[in-house]
């Protein structure tokens, strides 16, 4: 019985040091290092190279290292029939709320805006906007989107969010399915994309949707950049309909560097770093779910493979 860790940026080591720090006597191995692959019977995986996962014939349960699964239905070749699990976590949460709380502020107060008046050395005011007048619409109103909702309203925001199915979280009107979409994204100034990626959230993010929010509505993804239609996005600023966008996600990543979001200047970048899962935190969560494993005991942190998410 053994553990693999198979992802594909240089931090295998640092995931495989840190849970034998946790637990001396485990069984754990890099993927491209020598074992036998029928002692596998968990693979804790971040973007794993594809087909990598049929390696394994005794392999019981992939454990996502983050909180999204999206890229192991991607693979064709991974036993998606096994148990599926992925992080549910307070700092991955926590983390993903403060990089949208300041983007949220930094767009209400102009803060790129001026960095580009700093480089141009041009003195030139602009009204800014205020919390209280504002209105935040979240796309996915799962762990992460509930968390967000909570601080914003710390913050005196205005939140709504929309889901599958209907939440209940004080001060924050929650609408559900599609029949309340075009009503959450009436009154949505500025959406915040948190939803899992599955066939029907794929390109979500497209013209039509975009027509529906207000008029200066500001967008930030940071969910996938399979959520995105980039050329719809990049229309809709150009046309005046949207006032700006803040992406962390990306159909490709890295992204190559003739895509036109690098050099657009209503579109503010940074390289899918919102939220990552932290070793420490995280690892209690995966040793608990090996030890289940072990004993026939439900696992934490399911993937439901209806939903795919
Ligand atoms: C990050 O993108 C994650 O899914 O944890």
């Amino acid at each position: 019985m053994a553990i693999v860790i198979i992802r594909q940026d240089n931090k295998e080591q640092l995931w495989k040091d840190a849970l034998l720090a946790a637990d001396s006597k485990l069984a754990v191995y890099t993927y491209k290092e020598e074992y036998n692959p029928d002692d596998i019977d968990m693979a804790l995986i971040w973007k794993h190279p594809e087909g990598s996962l049929a390696e394994f014939p005794n392999l019981k349960c992939i454990a996502s290292n983050g909180a999204g699964v999206d890229y192991i239905f991607e693979d064709d070749k991974a036993p998606t029939h096994l148990p599926i699990t992925r992080v549910v976590d307070k700092f991955l949460a926590a983390d993903m709320s403060e990089h949208v709380l300041a983007l949220i502020l930094a767009y209400l107060k102009n803060i790129e805006h001026y960095k580009v008046d700093q480089f141009n050395k041009i003195w030139k005011p602009i009204q800014y906007k205020r919390i209280a007048d504002f209105k935040i619409g979240i796309l996915g109103f799962g762990t992460l989107g509930q968390v967000l909702a909570t601080d914003l309203i710390k913050f005196g925001f205005n939140v709504q969010g929309w889901s599958n199915s209907r939440k209940s979280l004080d001060k924050v009107q929650s609408f559900a399915g599609q029949d309340e979409l075009s009503e959450f994204l009436a009154t949505t100034e500025v959406l915040v994309c948190l939803l899992p990626l599955t066939e029907e959230t794929a390109g979500i993010l497209n013209k039509e949707l975009f027509q529906q929010l207000p008029k200066n509505a500001y967008i930030i993804n940071v969910a996938r950049g399979g959520h995105l239609v980039d050329a719809d996005l990049i229309e809709m600023l150009d046309n005046g309909h949207l006032s700006g966008a803040s992406l962390d996600v990306y159909h490709q990543e890295p992204l190559s560097t003739d895509h036109p979001f690098w050099e657009h200047p209503k579109v503010h970048m940074t390289p899918h770093y919102a939220s990552v899962s932290d070793t420490n935190s995280v690892i209690p969560q995966i040793l608990e779910n090996y030890r289940r494993l072990q004993n026939n005991e439900p696992l934490l942190n399911l993937v439901s493979k209806t939903k795919g998410y």
